[in-house]
């Protein structure tokens, strides 16, 4: 048996994965442990949750894997710094201590915070404990982490491969090929040209948060018109056929300071960058609009590039900017590749899932077969609590709750949800990546016209203007959506089949567009139409399919809403402690824990009943 542990850290949104004789064993990012947002520490909580599921310690491990090379991201920051200073030199300092005493010294600090996941104080007491650590440590290179994510999991026994991100070390965004267990980059583009930073960039200037805000501007994107799409193309890069772009520096200062944009920037688009929780206007709206064509242009012209140089028939695309499900839909559309395959987690946490494969199938050379099927098990690889586990907790805290057979429970719940009810659905094991699909998720009725505000506002506490995503059976997929793909990690946008369209007023713009019911399921359509859509099937998770299956039976709907089982600035639920806390802080009106089925109503009879006595 060989054990690799893949590690990602120290960037953003931390994770770890356990491969196991090439099978993907357990993977979860740290932020669902330590309840920190995007959590960037040493995934040591994360780490333990792996090895806990093959009841392993970390000292057993044959193999453990960095998904990135700390050195070469060192040289990277510092000729670029030193390329700016004096400017840079500020945040130089700012950023020199962490490097040093920790990021170049990394072996050591893999062998003390694995001892920590083994419960040892740190390497040395592990040590007089007569424990070594004989696991061999490999570095793999950022990119290669991306591209062996998208390509190894895949279904495809060969594959172009497109990853496109920030930065890692100097890449931005690579091609290459994977055959068999091969893997092979051919080109990239390096740091400071790079599509992500420029989508950053635009996501700092419209005033969210770089790094997690840049959905919200795909989300607002429809909004808008591409008014500045001549003005950014004229003045901030230089866009060649083959899909990579050369960015003007004199408008940006991420390579200097920690600002993404500058004052050359402010003047372009006449003003500062709106502050974080001031009113959206239609300038905002607009500049979103216009940098999302501008980045679905670049990724039209990349995915061509790839086709064109590799002659392959599927596509593998991870990297930051494969969360751009907009992009995604239209290369599947516009792009003659027969299928594409996205890697759920395609940020920097799928590194920890790359490197380790990597090292199963580069490294150690070792075979890979496809069934036809990816090798994510729908990227539900996170923990889950048992039954029993659930009951405890449920008595321990004197909460009352209904217990449905199995056979019961997905009618129960699609009774809730046809009669408008937010139900809190926690079952199965947690989900890899950063969409809930099914087991952590927040579920209602797509039909219901007042359902996208009252989640919105009651529930998610965000912005209104943000749409939500349906999960619909992905055998039925095709009658309500112009898709007929496979779609499982809500990857892929596609719009609303016109038969179940309604004629709308045209005239309206900016946020009044979100006040008209735009199908027979409203709460699920973008004001363009569009909807990001997660495909179900009985295989992965088979209560959800139920779940949905038994709303299809009762409403003659396949579709429902699906969206994260957390509030706005909170990472995802990962235990039944964290639902229950979830489900009482908000409006939400149902809670389902396995088959455990928690009324808001009761409860709160039972707090005040708590609080009068
Ligand atoms: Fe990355």
């Amino acid at each position: 048996m060989v054990s690799i542990l893949g590690i990602s850290a120290f960037y953003h949104d931390s994770a770890a994965c356990l491969v196991i004789d090439g099978e993907i064993v357990a993977a979860a990012q740290e932020e669902r442990f330590t309840r920190l947002k995007h959590d960037h520490h040493f995934p040591v909580h994360a780490a333990r949750y792996c090895l806990s599921e093959a009841n392993l310690t970390a000292r057993e491990l044959d193999y453990v894997g960095f998904y990135d090379k700390p050195l070469l991201k060192f040289d990277r920051l510092l000729e670029t710094y030193l390329d700016y200073s004096p400017s840079g030199f500020k945040s130089f300092l700012k950023s020199m201590p962490l490097w040093m005493s920790e990021k170049l010294w990394m072996p050591d600090l893999i062998r003390t915070e694995l001892a920590k996941a083994d419960g040892e104080e740190d390497e040395r007491q592990a040590k007089k404990n007569g424990k070594k650590f004989e696991w061999k440590l490999l570095f793999g290179d950022h990119h290669e982490s991306h591209a062996a994510s998208a390509f190894y999991p895949s279904p495809f026994d060969e594959a172009a491969i497109l990853t496109i991100d920030g930065v890692g070390e100097w890449a931005t965004s690579s091609i290459g090929t994977g055959k068999g267990n091969e893997l092979t980059l051919l080109q990239e583009l390096r740091y400071p040209n790079s599509v992500g930073l420029l989508y950053s960039a635009f996501t700092y200037y419209t005033g969210f948060k770089v790094n997690s805000g840049e959905y919200k501007v795909m989300g607002l994107a429809p909004y808008g018109e591409p008014k500045y799409v001549e003005k950014i193309k004229d003045n901030l890069l230089e866009m060649r056929d083959d899909g990579s772009i050369k960015l003007n520096q004199d408008y940006f200062s991420y390579s200097q300071g920690l600002r993404m944009t500058n004052g050359t920037f402010d003047k372009l688009f006449d003003g500062p960058p709106r502050q974080g929780e001031s009113q959206i206007t239609q300038r905002e709206m607009d500049l979103a609009r216009s940098i999302q064509v501008i980045t679905e242009e670049v990724m039209l012209k990349m995915a061509r590039y790839v086709y064109r140089e590799t002659g392959m028939k599927h596509l593998c695309l991870a990297g930051g900017v494969a969360l751009n499900c907009v992009a995604n839909g239209r290369v599947l559309k516009e792009v003659p590749f027969e299928s594409i395959w996205i890697q759920p987690a395609a940020g920097d946490a799928g590194g920890s899932l790359g490197v380790a494969l990597a090292i199963w199938h580069r490294y150690l050379a070792k075979p890979r077969a496809t069934n036809g099927c990816d090798a994510m098990k729908g990227s539900y690889l996170g923990p889950r609590d048992s039954e029993a586990e659930i009951e405890q907790f449920l008595r321990e805290n004197n909460l009352e709750y209904t217990k449905c057979s199995r056979e019961q429970l997905p009618g129960v719940v699609a009774e809730l949800l046809a009669s408008e009810k937010v139900v809190g659905l926690h079952q199965g094991r947690m989900e890899f990546g950063p969409r809930a699909l099914g087991c952590r998720s927040i579920i209602g009725d797509a039909r219901s016209p007042k359902m996208q505000s009252v989640m919105n506002l009651k529930i998610k506490y965000r912005e209104s203007f943000r749409p939500f995503a349906p999960s619909v059976l992905r055998e039925h997929v095709s009658e309500w959506f112009e898709l007929d793909a496979d779609s499982p990690y809500m990857l892929l946008v596609a719009d609303v089949a016109p038969d179940k369209r309604m004629a709308v007023d045209t005239e309206l713009t900016g946020l009044d567009k979100l006040k008209l019911q735009r199908s027979q399921i409203p709460a699920v359509t973008h004001v363009d139409y569009s909807a990001r859509i997660q495909t179900v099937s009985r295989e992965t998770n088979p209560l959800y399919w139920d779940i949905i299956e038994a709303f299809r039976k009762l409403t003659g709907c396949p579709v429902i809403v699906n969206t994260s089982f957390n509030v706005r600035g909170e990472p995802i639920v990962c235990t039944p402690a964290d639902g229950y806390r979830c489900f009482m802080n908000t409006e939400m009106d149902y809670l389902v824990l396995e088959n455990f089925v928690l009324s808001k109503d009761s409860h709160k009879k039972a707090q005040k009943a708590q609080n009068d006595s």
